[in-house]
């Protein structure tokens, strides 16, 4: 099957791209991309495995194959409203290009496997690249059991009920030590690149903070301004601060979700929670942006009567991919630009465990996290001769 007709077969199964993707971790818009991934793995006679943490591959391995497998792939959960590519391209494209090597008569020296990772996006259960943070050990199996999503619901309940076994998440080198490399390709997204492809070199150091207002809930018509504990104050005062201190050093900061409680037109808050992204180039801008939010928050907060906490959720230090790995891609590809990144990604938490590299495919508006997300379909079969051209390298 062709590219296109593959890419077509996707895009339907849990949701449709015009009104935005909502394919979170284990809910039936994932399932059914992850039932797709295993009829598709199927129908290529690639033998599906799913670890122990989640994540489902698809292994090549024909007679003579041996050793460490070259992996690639990327994860099909979704941010709320996300768009068709973000993930998914990754995925399609490795069966595409494997569709390839195979109509050209190659044959692997080393395994090779096709991976789609769970809750890359963070977007039910909290933490970005929850599913390969678990596989290398870069979150805490404890820590990753507690985790609960808006309905309560515990990451280690979730599992089970997906017919895991919570005791044993976690870490698991065993699988680690059976992949040599592994590349993830991806669409761009910041309109960087304007050829069809490109390699990466690194991802800005990035996370994420949950900022606590606690307030005090009163009537909205009765209560004197000068009585009030509302929390909604310095949480706005915290969203103009991050703007402001992301203006100043250089830096993103974001705050894209809030839950206020209890929720009523005509009731003072009595608590706020919001999340704060930020990311830039350099550690210590991210770290002065983040700070500058909590001081601000704070102040606010004490002149308003409103207590507050800000905790780190999760951190990322910048990551330089592999370079001779991504040198010897660079130029597989026919010199093909290197360039940085302000997205996270599973290749990013696995680089410190294994040589790793991204191959970028051109977004023309470099519109993502969005339904409008794109890559032109010239650009992405592109991306898949470049990715057949990059797997015939690494596992020939
Ligand atoms: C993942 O896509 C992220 O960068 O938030
Ligand atoms: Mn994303
Ligand atoms: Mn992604
Ligand atoms: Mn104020």
């Amino acid at each position: 099957m062709g590219f296109a007709e593959l890419w077509e077969s996707l895009l339907t199964v849990g949701g449709d791209a015009a009104a935005g993707y909502r394919r979170f971790t284990w809910n039936d818009a994932e399932l059914e991309c992850r039932a797709w991934f295993r009829r598709e793995a199927a129908a290529r006679d690639l033998a599906v495995e799913e670890d122990r943490n989640g994540n489902l591959y698809a292994w090549w391995s024909p007679g003579g194959a041996a050793g460490r497998a070259v992996l690639t792939g990327s994860h099909f959960d979704s941010v709320p409203g996300g768009g068709a590519f973000d993930g998914p391209l990754g995925i399609v494209s490795a069966f595409a290009a494997l569709d390839l090597l195979r109509e050209r008569g190659f044959r692997p020296s080393r395994p090779v496997g096709i991976a789609a990772f769970a809750e890359e996006e963070g977007a039910r259960f909290g933490v970005a690249c929850l599913g390969s943070r678990l596989l290398s050990g870069e979150i805490d199996a404890e820590r990753a059991r507690g985790l609960t999503d808006a309905g309560g619901i515990t990451f280690a309940e979730a599992a089970a009920a997906h017919g895991l076994d919570p005791a044993l998440l976690g870490r698991d080198d065993e699988r680690l030590g059976r992949i040599g490399c592994f590349v993830e390709l991806h669409v761009e997204q910041g309109r960087a690149l304007d050829v069809p492809v490109g390699v990466a070199s690194a991802i800005w150091p990035h996370g994420r903070w949950r900022l606590d207002f606690h307030g005090h809930g009163d009537h909205a018509g009765t209560t004197r301004l000068a009585d009030r504990r509302d929390p909604m104050l310095p949480f706005a005062h915290a969203v103009i601060a991050a703007r402001e201190a992301a203006e100043r050093h250089g830096t993103r900061a974001t705050v894209g979700k809030v839950e206020v409680e209890p929720g009523g037109v005509n009731v003072i808050a009595s608590r706020v929670t919001a999340w704060l992204d930020a990311r830039g180039a350099r550690d210590e801008s991210v770290r002065e942006t983040v700070a500058d939010v909590r001081r601000t928050a704070e102040e606010t907060a004490e002149g308003h009567g409103v207590g507050f906490a800000l905790r780190e959720e999760s951190y990322t230090a910048v990551v330089d991919f592999n370079t001779a790995l991504r040198d010897r891609l660079a130029a597989a590809l026919g010199g093909v630009p290197v360039l940085p990144t302000g997205a996270g990604h599973d290749a990013g938490i696995l680089s410190a465990h294994l040589p790793t590299a991204m191959l970028f495919v051109r977004n023309p508006t470099g519109v993502s996290h969005a339904p409008a997300e794109h890559a032109e379909p010239g650009d992405c079969l592109a991306g898949v001769e470049a990715l057949a051209t990059v797997l015939a390298e690494l596992a020939g």
